[in-house]
């Protein structure tokens, strides 16, 4: 069988409101607002006079395509101030100053932000900005807590230099730590894997040769970090244990850096003790240098050639003895459908996700991918080329059917 390719964006579908105010740190919100488009969101900005004094509101109106309500008496829709709030499958305020937040706490609405805040229904995520000091002043602390009780969720603020020229905590989160925030949060509130707790891998391992060489392999991480994220935007606890790579840790995904199979092994062992669902798609060296020496290497005058002599590694997937939901990864360049079927059965899985990585867009480094789903039944199912975080969603989907039937 063969499944339709769709487009699939984080925020696809998600009216989701950004509300700026006053703060030296409200020119990040251009780059937010950016995020949050590329992201799939319908986006809406809402500011406060004050915000209007560090940025024109005239860059979300080129940003988002529509009208930045600031006055709320001057708005050409009736009833605007309202029905932003009504629209909103989000409401995100960045930056939060200290102002707003007293305000939010004690339901005042003075501007559009606070007014759309106190009129929605929907999600709030609030990434504060201000002086380390205004941030730790009890009145600050006291209205945070306020917010949260009600059920706001916070990102940040950063520690870090801030506009006054003072280190400490007070810093706007950085834009994709905001847009991984209200992910998560949308995922918390509605995603079909709320409740489950699921395991990931990725990247490759670096089996040392002596202290400045490894054995390795082209694993960027691409692909296990998009599975991460999907489960991250689906409303799962994420434990993401990868292997060296050159990604950021995505936001709200309990991530575990290792370096060798031998340690993938044993934090994987961990964390998949109380798992519902591992997806494997790290690729680990199947061998590792036999005796790896405690200092660097040197090459003797006149030498040619160096022999290395390997050992084979553990396989993690065929010694992990649970984990819930069984997914693997098959990473070939020739007879595919028979590798895989092996792969399927030797390590005990649910399905498997082949892959040919000599294919173009597809396998090591690439943004996108094309696989095909090997089930423990015999059923075979191969998708388009689509990017990782829609391969990543196509998996938990086939995950979240056998929760369905395993519940
Ligand atoms: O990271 P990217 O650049 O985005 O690239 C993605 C990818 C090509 C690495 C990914 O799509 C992929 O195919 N991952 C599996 C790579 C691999 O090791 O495949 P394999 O066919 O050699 O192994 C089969 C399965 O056993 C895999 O799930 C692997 O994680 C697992 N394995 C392998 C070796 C080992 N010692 N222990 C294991 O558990």
């Amino acid at each position: 069988m063969t499944s339709e390719a769709r487009v699939r964006l984080p925020l696809s579908g998600q009216r989701i409101v950004l509300g700026v105010t006053g703060s030296i740190s409200a020119y990040k919100a251009a780059d937010l607002a950016s995020k949050l488009r590329q992201a799939g969101a319908e986006l809406e900005v809402v500011m406060t006079p004050a915000a209007v004094q560090f940025i024109a509101p005239l860059t979300f109106q080129s940003l988002t395509g529509r009208d930045v309500v600031v006055d709320m008496f001057s708005a050409r829709e009736a009833e605007a101030h309202v029905e932003v709030a009504r629209r909103a499958d989000a409401l995100v305020i960045a930056p939060a100053t200290a102002d707003c937040m007293a305000n939010l706490a004690t339901g005042r609405t003075p501007d559009m932000v606070t007014l759309t805040a106190l009129a929605t229904t929907a999600p709030v995520l609030i990434a504060p900005a201000m002086d380390n000091q205004m941030w730790a002043h009890p009145a600050t602390q006291a209205n945070v807590a306020t917010l949260r009780e009600r059920g706001a969720e916070f990102v940040g603020p950063n520690d870090g230099r801030l506009a006054t020229g003072r280190m400490g905590a007070g810093r706007l989160a950085e834009p994709a730590e905001i847009v991984g925030a209200l992910l998560r949060l949308l995922g918390l509130q509605r995603g079909d894997l709320r409740g489950r707790r699921v395991v990931v891998s990725a990247g490759p391992t670096h089996e040392p040769i002596d202290p400045v060489r490894f054995v390795g392999n082209r694993s960027s991480g691409k692909m296990g970090f998009a599975i991460a994220e999907a489960a991250r935007d689906r409303g799962a606890e994420v434990t993401l244990v990868a292997g060296p790579v050159a990604l950021a840790a995505p936001y709200g995904v309990r991530c575990i850096s290792v370096k060798t199979v031998a340690e993938m092994l044993c934090a994987l062992d961990e964390a998949t003790r109380e798992s519902d669902a591992l997806v494997m798609a790290a690729a680990p060296a199947d061998f590792r240098p036999a005796t790896p020496a405690d200092h660097k290497l040197k090459k003797e005058p006149g030498q040619q050639r160096m022999m290395l002599e390997l050992t084979k590694n553990p396989d993690i997937l065929a010694s992990l003895p649970g984990g819930g939901v069984r997914v693997g990864f098959a990473a070939e360049t020739q007879n595919l459908a028979q590798y895989a079927r092996a792969k399927l059965t030797e390590k005990r899985l649910d399905f498997i996700v082949a892959n040919d990585v000599t294919a173009a867009g597809s396998g090591f480094g690439t943004d996108t991918n094309q696989v095909t789903m090997f089930y423990a039944g015999g059923e075979v199912e191969e998708l388009p080329l689509m990017t990782k975080y829609e391969v990543a969603h196509a998996i938990w989907d086939r995950v979240a059917e056998r929760f369905g039937t395993n519940a």
